[in-house]
């Protein structure tokens, strides 16, 4: 089976095209590199032994999209590429507009020309919205997420569910990611964000390895037990196996039409102060910090019931806390520059 990756060349792309190549499906990655380096995916060939066909292009580009349908014989598509920074979407929300909704339209014009149905989007647990209880599960209505952002990934969402309900070939899956963290366990890849990090691990990791001097946690006062934000951390090799869990389930279910939702998480809230404290345990060092004002949007706590995805795609988050601080310590010392050589 034929899988078109768009996105692969980024973090969690290029940790799913590796669980992709180790299941013996076939791989054509197609990303713009506007925030990864295809040095990942030689990484990847490297590790795995296999060779992954790498096409340079923009999904918001139809004809490019439309020449890699007719070079290859796609029989699904998984899509991560979007931008991703929730603080940068309120700055420049139509930039994020075009890439994340339209580019996705762009690709499903394209796949319905090219009569491939099946589709696994990267959502994300930012669709629950403001609004919604904790823990998260499906059968919440979307809500409305703080940033533009979030809010593209609501949009998609919604374009989906309209696209299945018009084509009635189409076969959808949203997989709804909480945290991912931590790197593949050889530490030869891992995420790599171009600038400053916008997420808590990659910042940590950045301060133990001396190139920032020291990490800014927002808000100590929110009613949570130790007054830091909590997240449903999870490793980015199972949520790279969440990918593979769910072409399966398409695979298994031959008269699955329309699209599904599923929340891909551990169903534990870990505080950032319970991070930091899990990162310094296991790099021996200590993480020097300051407490500044609560960031705009943030929400105090969430977590998912990820128990759809237990029963029905049979898969679980199974990496602990600790192996997620050692993979990530691993491959930034190991690459202090990330792809960078
Ligand atoms: N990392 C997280 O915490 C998280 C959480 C929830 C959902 N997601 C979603 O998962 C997906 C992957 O995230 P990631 O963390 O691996 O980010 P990433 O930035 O590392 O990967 C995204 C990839 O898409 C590519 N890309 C962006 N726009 C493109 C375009 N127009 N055409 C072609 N390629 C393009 C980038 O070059 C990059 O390689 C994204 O859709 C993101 O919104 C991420």
């Amino acid at each position: 089976m034929k899988v078109l990756v768009t996105g692969g060349a980024g973090y969690i792309g290029s940790h799913t095209v590796l669980s992709l190549l180790e299941n013996n499906y076939d791989v054509v990655v197609y990303d713009n590199l506007c925030n990864s380096s295809v040095e990942s995916l030689r990484r990847v060939e490297k590790l795995t032994g296999k060779s992954v066909k790498f096409i340079q292009g923009d999904i918001c580009s139809k004809d490019d999209l439309t020449k890699v349908f007719n070079q290859f014989n796609i029989d699904a598509v998984i899509h991560f590429a979007a931008l991703k920074a929730v603080g940068e979407s309120a700055e420049i929300p139509l930039s994020y507009y075009q890439n994340n909704v339209h580019g996705t339209v762009c690709l499903l014009e394209v796949m319905q020309q090219q009569k491939v149905h099946n589709f696994i989007f990267s959502s994300s647990a930012t669709v629950y919205g403001e609004e919604s209880d904790v823990p998260y599960v499906e059968t919440m209505k979307l809500g409305t997420p703080s940033s533009p952002y979030g809010a593209s990934k609501v949009m998609v969402e919604r374009v989906l569910a309209d696209t299945a309900n018009a084509n009635k070939e189409f076969r959808g899956v949203s997989l709804r990611y909480f945290n991912p963290i931590g790197a593949h366990e050889s530490g030869a890849i891992g995420e790599d964000p171009k600038g400053i990090p916008n997420n808590l691990l990659p910042y940590v990791a950045q301060v133990a390895v001396g190139k920032r001097d020291k990490l800014s946690i927002f808000g100590d006062d929110y009613p949570t037990q130790d007054g830091s934000c909590e997240r449903d951390y999870l490793h980015v090799m199972d949520l790279a196996q969440g990918h593979v869990a769910a072409l399966n389930w398409l695979n298994r279910n031959d008269e699955f039409r329309g699209v599904e939702a599923f929340n891909l998480g551990t169903g534990n809230g870990i505080s950032v102060f319970a991070i930091v404290k899990a990162f310094e345990k296991a790099i021996n060092k200590t993480i020097p910090f300051d407490v500044s004002p609560r960031r705009a949007g943030d929400l105090p706590a969430f977590w998912a019931n990820a128990s759809k995805a237990n029963k029905e795609l049979n898969w679980q988050a199974t990496r602990s806390l600790e192996q997620m601080m050692a993979d990530t310590w691993h491959w930034q010392s190991n690459n202090p520059n990330g792809y960078l050589v």
